[in-house]
């Protein structure tokens, strides 16, 4: 791999037609193995998005796109007449939508192809399982390359406001989380590929590891130097003043710039602020919900004890103790210093400015 930034991996793609399916980079057997897995029903996809086999929210909505268009496939192959193929497609995009329920990218995504089938359009309701899922298709693929030109423009306008210093980053924001070269990763990626010289701190993101696993795997591979610590090691990093800001991605961001990312981000921004460090997040417009005013409203994920109490089946708790296993938290907008999206970077963190770079005010 070049030692000037490199290729991205890729970790979502299509193979074949309409009929085709889903192909997968198994995200939890890195950086151990690189193993894909193929999708050929909805069950697969959803199990894979709920195991986060995929995951990182614009790859969750990129997966659930295809999902829908596996949905297609499976109406194809069960020989259903259109009313009931469409129906078939209806009923699994409902159960993709809700595979995990913090990302909005998942919902986003999967509305968005959906919107291609839709009545009053008659040439929708009388059209063929093939004919469906040969629209979802186009669309989904637009989803994905649409992605990628999001997460360059992402990090280019990021790599512009990189202040100076050492970069500490939380959870995977990389190629893996997303269609292109990721969101908070790409901007360090494209600083890097600017010639800018600097260290990247990974937090390893307990419970499942997606720093020290997936983020320092990417940025190995693309030769820029990255160091793993421990979630609770970010305070005494900080204090020791090497670290020019924080950047990291989202799941979620409301209509006043509250922000829900990977458990521990809430905590690190706080941290940054004590510090007086800047903390952005970076994110494509499709992370923005804006029919929620403010973070409270998030639906944050909870998942299974296990996760926590016996990590890769090694029990690090006694048996009988419970476990507080939140996915995500909120970052209220005024720890973020700016948010970096695909139009330009909101900044200050405010209704009114969120409303202005996205144009919806
Ligand atoms: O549970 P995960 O691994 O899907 O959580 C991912 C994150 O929190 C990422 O920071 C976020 O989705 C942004 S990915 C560009």
């Amino acid at each position: 791999m070049s030692r000037s930034g490199g290729e991205s991996p890729v970790s979502v793609r299509w193979n074949g037609g309409a009929d085709g399916q889903l192909e997968l980079l198994d995200q939890t057997r890195l950086p151990a193995a690189v193993e894909w897995i193929a999708c050929r029903d909805v069950a697969a996809v959803i199990e894979a998005i709920r195991s986060l086999r995929v995951r990182g929210a614009p790859a969750i909505g990129i997966a659930g796109a295809y999902g829908v268009v596996v949905a297609a496939g499976e109406a194809i192959r069960a020989g259903l007449a259109p009313a009931p193929a469409r129906a078939h497609v209806l009923l699994a995009a409902a159960e993709l939508a809700e595979a995990r329920p913090t990302a909005v990218n998942l919902r986003w995504a999967v509305e968005r192809v959906l919107r291609v089938i839709e009545p009053p359009d008659a040439r929708s309701t009388a059209a063929s399982a093939t004919d469906i899922a040969a629209r979802l298709l186009d669309e989904a693929v637009a989803i994905h390359e649409e992605d990628r030109r999001l997460c360059a423009a992402i990090g280019r306008y990021g790599a512009d406001i990189l202040p100076e210093g050492d970069v500490l980053t939380h959870c995977n924001t990389g190629a893996l989380a997303t269609g292109g070269d990721g969101t908070a990763l790409a901007v360090i990626t494209t600083a890097w590929a600017d010639g800018r010289r600097f260290q990247v701190w990974a937090d390893e993101t307990r419970p499942l590891f997606q720093g020290a696993r997936l983020t320092a795997w990417e940025l190995v591979q693309r030769g820029i130097p990255v160091t793993v610590l421990v979630d609770s090691a970010a305070g005494h990093l900080l204090a020791t003043g090497r670290i020019g800001c924080c950047i990291v991605g989202a799941d979620r961001v409301t209509a006043n710039g509250d922000t829900a990312n990977k458990i521990g981000t809430y905590g690190l921004a706080v941290l940054a602020a004590a510090h007086d460090v800047p903390f952005y997040v970076a994110a494509p417009s499709s992370t923005f919900d804006l029919a929620i005013i403010e973070g409270a409203e998030i639906p944050i994920e909870h998942r299974g004890a296990a996760e926590v109490t016996s990590p890769w089946g090694q029990a690090v708790a006694p048996e009988g103790a419970g476990a507080f296993n939140p996915a995500f938290d909120v970052t209220p907008a005024r720890l973020i210093r700016g948010i970096v999206t695909e139009r330009g970077v909101i900044s200050p963190v405010t209704r009114e400015q969120v409303a202005r770079v996205l144009g919806a005010g």
